[in-house]
């Protein structure tokens, strides 16, 4: 085999085959300054290159590939996260949570994936607070509170919370209607004894966005694009592991068929009905339904 010396020190090799070419790419990471980096390619072109030759990808397949990657990027922004959900729709995102919070921390809460509607520059506000931004809905009060891996409180921890509206739909969904303000989500933090709470509407569930290219995938499969009611929880405080869960309605007709394979039966909590009348748990007497859930979040300790 011709071999030659390119710019760098690097040995390349010409009129490569379908059984060569695989280690020659491999070998071009040989020079990378970090290990992890060179073990992750070195996979990672294992693999791709192990499942064109398993399917004997065409060349119209692999440019439309090619052409569906590039359409994922041009619809992504900060508030449209195609990206995400591409891999939310394929299982990685699970996957990756999977192998990274295996339940050996014992007592800890379970994780579950962060979701496309996650965004930066939500509100910072104070416990109690209305987060609903004034869309209107069934008011739902939620009480928690953050323990560690001993039971103990954690204060000051960063809750991030978000959730959709009561037709299934997030704020960034929705600029237009919400005039590009933030609603449904908000930063709060733990008191002196772990606890938080906030007022809001009642969610529900929604299909994952179909109107980009991840919707093709889903009406090629023929698959559904619903998930399950939920709420939205990313908790971040000093001496823990950070964590990013749901809590789903049990009773929901969609909680076992996730769209993007989040859903856990360990993460179900009790949205429960109140009637007109009755008295909320901030102390407002309400003239409307409503509903209130309650969840102790448990984080486990920081890893070393
Ligand atoms: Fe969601």
């Amino acid at each position: 085999m011709l071999r030659r010396r390119n710019e760098g020190s690097r040995t390349m090799s010409i009129d490569l085959t379908e059984e060569t070419i695989t280690a020659e790419v491999q070998k071009t990471f040989d020079g990378a300054a970090d290990e992890r980096t060179r073990e992750i390619f070195v996979s990672l072109v294992q693999h791709l290159h192990d499942f064109a030759r398993e399917v004997r990808l065409t060349s119209e397949e692999w440019f439309t590939a090619v052409d569906f990657l590039e359409r994922v990027g041009r619809i992504s922004s900060p508030t449209r996260q195609e990206f995400v959900l591409l891999s939310d729709i394929l299982g990685v995102s699970v996957l990756v949570d999977q192998i990274n919070h295996d339940g050996g921390a014992g007592s800890a809460t379970d994780s579950t994936l962060l979701g496309p509607f996650y965004v930066d520059g939500r509100p910072r506000v104070e416990n109690g607070s209305d987060i609903s931004g004034g869309v209107p809905g069934m008011p739902l009060f939620f009480t928690g509170r953050v323990v560690d891996s001993t039971g103990l409180p954690v204060s000051g921890a960063d809750v991030d919370t978000w959730h959709s509206d009561g037709e299934g739909f997030y704020d960034v969904q929705q600029a237009d209607k919400l005039h590009g303000e933030l609603a449904m989500r908000a930063l709060l933090h733990t008191d002196l004894d772990g606890w938080f709470s906030f007022r809001s509407i009642v969610p529900r569930y929604y299909p994952v966005p179909t109107d980009g290219p991840c919707g093709e995938i889903i009406r090629a499969a023929g698959r559904s694009p619903m998930r399950p009611e939920h709420l939205h929880f990313r908790f971040r405080a000093a001496g823990c592991e950070p964590l990013v869960t749901m809590l789903f309605r049990g009773d929901d007709p969609y909680l076992e068929q996730d769209a993007v394979f989040g859903a856990k039966r360990s993460l179900v909590a009790d949205f429960a009905d109140h009637e007109a009348g009755e008295t909320a748990p901030d102390g407002t007497p309400m003239t409307e339904p409503f509903q209130t859930v309650e969840w102790t979040f448990t984080l486990a300790s920081a890893r070393r």
